[in-house]
């Protein structure tokens, strides 16, 4: 994930800028670059560690007290040196470090290009240095003012020009800043990791504010230039607890994060009003994926089970015949595909020695390989000919949570994009990408009730075993549920299609034997309510998640946990967090450490 540290004030910039970078590195990032102001703009960009940075900079030149710094994570373009920030306009005169996204640089750039700019890198932060150099007659701020009435998305973003240099500009819109105040000195960070070791004082900047700042005072205002009071915070966390934003784990970090990083998937890639899906990784294949003919999933673990969602929803609405593999098994089959099937690898890391592996077999044999991948540039993102990016920043904890959501999310973008290449109706379109953006939201619902799972894990936290059931979509939420609870607190469960538990694995059910049921009032309701009935008539006791209002499953099972309503091949979304966090606790309680479970990596790059 992008990050963003700037420095102003009585010391050399440099070391502070490169320690800040060095605070972000466990974000995640491809590529670094630093501008430093003494008599002119020194900047240096690479790609890769921060360390490569550090090497290849003259540290003399760049022996000015005010600076910008950035890591990149690549959204915009390649991870490449010119694609890195800082960016400059035309003149040199402007350098900028921004996060978030400009969803209108395109129209912006077009404008500028007809103006006579010229662009250097395909990013949409450089439309903001072109802007100011454009807007700028004698006044940074006034510049920055006019610029930001024209972007619209979100950002963060530092700013430095060669003609004031003794004043650093700083802007946010939907991407955090934080301005730590120090003796005759300001540090500016996207995370206060960044500059905890300098100062414990800070300012949150809150959406649509600027601060105008030089060695000894700062002015806080909004784009009317009305200004804004604000008060000085003190930080009490320790380095560590700041990386985690404050949560105890990056678990419960990662599981907190899913509505921003539900939105974060999405973003941009949503055309509501034509129920239409645009993915910018996959325009150069959709002439090829108009003949497609039948789609295989390839993945391992939690990623595997995002992918069987995918296949309920692809065949459901897309009208395509899915099979969704182990990635480990593929290879050793003889899977039948050919020119006219899509390989779908759906990978967090993108460095699964065995979806990697599966998705070089496929392209041997001759299939479109498209690729579902966090990591950008990572080996399955490279390979793959042609794929879409999670953007949902690095995940730190070894359990898999905001990946699952936003894979399931992801897929169900590919359901669209395929499903309207088909026969899928605009209605239709409109109505699942309705229901997509209105996720977020309802994610926020069922992570404020922690508290109550974490009562609930209370009372079963010494169980031996559990049994997770669901079906038709939910059935991959229960096998996702129980390897969540297996891989976190060591307790045995396991996952099945409800309607299989009577063949077989009900004779275990007794009143020690607890069951958890992930049954919304979806089209398969009324036959999970069966089975739960067959669980209860055996004293088995019963933990469902249901739909928000479901009065009938109270008054039949031991816990209920509701989730709001949604469209059914969207609720493995809402459903599977609940389970998330009711894995948590019971690691927790188990005095399991559950951002690192033992025998675990997080990336599993052997077969
Ligand atoms: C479970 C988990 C693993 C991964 C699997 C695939 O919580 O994290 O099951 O999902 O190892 O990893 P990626 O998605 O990196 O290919």
């Amino acid at each position: 994930m992008c990050g963003i540290v700037a420095y102003i004030g009585k010391n050399k910039a440099l070391p502070i800028l490169l320690d800040g970078l060095k605070r972000l590195e466990y974000r995640g990032y491809d590529s670094a670059g630093i501008a430093v102001l003494n008599s002119g703009v020194h900047s240096i960009k690479s790609v890769g560690k921060i360390k490569a940075l550090e090497e290849k900079l003259d540290s003399k030149k760049f022996s000015g007290k005010i600076g910008i710094a950035h890591t990149r994570w690549a959204t915009h373009g390649e991870p490449t040196e010119i694609n890195a920030h800082p960016h400059s306009g035309d003149q040199g005169k402007f350098w900028v470090v921004h996060n978030g996204i400009i969803e209108n640089y395109r129209t912006l750039k077009d404008k500028l290009i007809q103006k006579g700019h010229n662009f250097k890198s395909q990013t949409d932060t450089e439309v903001i240095a072109h802007l100011l150099e454009d807007f700028y007659k004698d006044n940074i701020t006034d510049a920055l003012i006019s610029t930001l009435k024209l972007l619209k998305g979100t950002y963060g973003l530092a700013v430095i020009c060669k003609d004031e240099p003794d004043k650093l500009l700083v802007a946010r819109n939907g991407s955090p800043l934080v301005i730590g105040v120090g003796q005759d000195e300001t540090i500016i960070a996207s995370d206060v990791s960044a500059l905890i070791r300098h100062t414990r004082q800070v300012i949150y900047l809150d959406d649509g504010e600027i601060a105008e700042i030089d060695q000894n005072n700062f002015r806080i205002i909004n784009i009317q230039e009305k200004e804004i009071k604000k008060t000085v915070e003190e930080i009490e966390w320790s380095l560590e607890q700041a990386e985690k934003s404050g949560y105890p784990h990056f678990m419960l970090k990662e599981i907190n994060e899913q509505p921003e990083s539900i939105i974060n998937s999405i973003r941009g890639r949503t055309i509501i009003k034509d129920g239409k899906v645009k993915l910018g990784g996959l325009e150069t294949i959709m002439n090829i994926t108009r003949f497609i003919e039948k789609i295989s999933i390839v993945a391992c673990g939690t990623a595997k089970h995002a992918g069987m969602v995918g296949q309920l929803m692809l065949e459901e609405y897309a009208n395509l015949e899915t099979s969704v593999e182990f990635a480990s098994e593929f290879r050793y089959r003889k899977p039948i595909i050919d020119q006219k099937t899509a390989v779908i690898a759906v990978s967090q890391s993108g460095e699964t020695a065995d979806t990697l592996a599966a998705m070089r077999e496929a392209k041997t044999k001759g299939a479109l390989t498209l690729g579902i991948v966090n990591a950008v540039g990572s080996t399955i993102a490279r390979e793959t000919d042609a794929g879409v990016y999670n953007h949902i920043g690095p995940e730190i904890a070894v359990a898999s949570t905001k990946a699952f959501t936003s894979q399931v999310a992801i897929l169900a973008l590919f359901t669209v994009l395929f499903g309207r290449q088909r026969q899928m109706s605009m209605v239709m379109g409109r109505r699942i990408l309705g229901e997509l953006n209105a996720l977020p939201d309802k994610i926020k619902f069922v992570v404020k009730q922690n508290n109550k799972i974490k009562k609930i894990a209370k009372k079963y936290y010494k169980s031996n075993n559990i049994l997770y059931m669901g079906r038709k979509y939910n059935y991959p939420t229960a096998i996702e549920g129980a390897l969540k609870l297996k891989e976190l607190s060591y307790i045995h469960a396991e996952g099945l299609p409800s309607g299989e538990m009577k063949h077989g694995s009900i004779a275990m059910i007794d009143k020690d034997f607890p069951s958890v049921f992930i049954a919304p009032e979806d089209s398969v309701y009324e036959k999970n309510l069966s089975n739960i009935e067959e669980i209860k008539a055996r004293s088995g006791p019963v933990i469902a998640v249901t739909t928000e209002g479901n009065k009938e499953l109270k008054k039949l099972v031991d816990e209920i946990f509701y989730i709001p309503k949604t469209l059914e091949m969207l609720t493995p979304i809402l459903a599977t967090i609940p389970l998330q966090l009711f894995a948590y606790h019971m690691a927790l309680l188990n005095n399991k450490d559950v951002d690192k479970p033992r025998n675990l990596a997080k990336s599993v790059t052997v077969e």
